[in-house]
């Protein structure tokens, strides 16, 4: 793809993986993109690189531009290697840059690339004026790394905070007013959801800070997927509402089953649910991608998980699942468990622990049936549904 101006002698020089469908484990149906921007000024300035995979598409971009002898500056914001890892090859090409990055960034460029890079480092507050364009550095500990930080060019109100409010999409539109706009909703809340989840706090605090900075942003270029520029407010407000948790009536069931007794238990609990009136959404674990429960967990206000024993165990997709989940330290739901086994119990107190470790509210009450369940059991079920549906109403 092209180098696009994005603004005045603003210019994406990134590039689209449209073929990445597993982003390290996330999968990325849409594809994605690995943005870096080109500032031309009196002196000229590179805000972050690409993946190394397309070092040579970052290369040409560049130099369609500029001379790479008068590239001035490189400015990581992020070093995790979707930005960086083009980095080597551009200091081979741009012998008078300096690399800026945040102290941490520092550390971490020379745990990537060796003791041999020289790295100037910036701190929140610190500017660099290019020219008639200024930029600013705001540093963003653990947003999603410790070494990341957004740059912020004045004169045109550029905000470019790498991995926040990015979305994976490969799409041959680079605006948000070029693509549609509930895929592109859809796609940022997946991002936010199974990327920024676990710092839920840091990132309610980082917007606030931004809010009162009173800095006019007129568009925001991430890192990943399209610019915000038809209004930029919308995915702050997005963030602002996510990072405070605010969710819906809705529940989420996921489970795993071997023979369909713990398929039959959901479904049950499922139309219990529905009964009341809250919205549900069902997803078996082999059948579906955990990127995309995570997703619909992001707004639910309860999840119900399930799961046969095997080996006095729960089932490993569903283990699975767990841990990814505590991981992403996903606050503010209720979490209620239920299952079936043969001879032997075991998924349903495992499920409650992995839960209770990761400081996750659990209902107290769990089902858990032999084999097959029985009429009776499965009016547990309905009314286990049923139940959770009211606490979920009066919440
Ligand atoms: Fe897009 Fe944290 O890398």
């Amino acid at each position: 793809m092209v180098s696009v101006e994005i603004s005045k002698d603003v210019f994406w020089v990134g590039a689209i993986d449209w073929n990445a469908r597993d982003f390290h484990g996330y999968l990325t149906k849409r594809g994605t993109t690995y943005n870096a921007y080109l500032i031309k000024d009196e002196k000229t300035a590179l805000i972050d690189t690409v993946k190394y995979s397309f070092s040579d598409e970052l290369a040409k971009n560049i130099g369609e531009i500029v001379r790479f002898e008068k590239l001035d500056y490189i400015i990581i914001n992020h070093v995790e290697m979707d930005h960086s890892s083009a980095l080597p090859q551009i200091i081979k090409l741009a012998k008078n840059a300096k690399i800026i990055a945040s102290p941490r960034g520092k550390d971490a460029l020379i745990k990537h690339y060796g003791e041999g890079i020289k790295v100037e480092t910036v701190k929140t507050g610190d500017q660099l004026k290019l020219g008639k364009r200024t930029l600013s550095f705001i540093e963003a500990p653990m947003l999603h790394w410790p070494d990341s930080m957004f740059t912020y060019i004045t004169d045109g109100g550029i905000l470019m905070p790498n991995d926040a409010f990015g979305q994976h999409l490969a799409t041959s539109g680079r605006f948000d007013d070029e693509v549609e706009e509930s895929i592109l909703m859809e796609e940022a809340a997946k991002y936010y959801a199974n990327i920024l989840m676990p710092f839920a706090s840091l990132i309610a605090r980082k917007i606030q800070e931004l809010v009162s900075m009173k800095i006019p942003i007129k568009l925001i270029a991430p890192s990943h997927g399209i610019i915000w520029r038809s209004n930029p407010m919308k995915i702050i407000n997005a963030y602002k509402n996510w990072s405070e948790g605010l969710s819906k009536n809705k529940i989420v069931i996921v489970y795993d089953s071997m023979w369909g007794s713990t398929t039959t238990m959901a479904r049950v609990i499922a139309d219990g649910i529905a009964s009341q009136g809250i919205d549900v959404k069902f997803f078996k674990l082999r059948e579906s991608d955990v990127t995309e429960i995570v997703t619909e967990i992001l707004d639910a206000k309860a999840v119900i998980v399930g799961s046969p024993t095997l080996n006095n165990s729960m089932f490993p997709s569903v283990g699975a699942f767990l841990t990814y989940i505590c991981g992403l330290k996903s606050k503010g739901k209720l979490w209620a468990f239920f299952g079936s086994y043969g001879w032997g119990k075991g998924a349903v107190k495992q499920m409650m622990e992995s839960a209770q470790k990761a400081n996750f509210e659990v209902y107290e009450r769990a089902i858990e049936v032999q084999y097959v369940p029985t009429e009776k059991e499965l009016e547990e079920c309905l009314n286990f549904g049923k139940d959770i549906a009211q606490k979920v109403k009066s919440s």
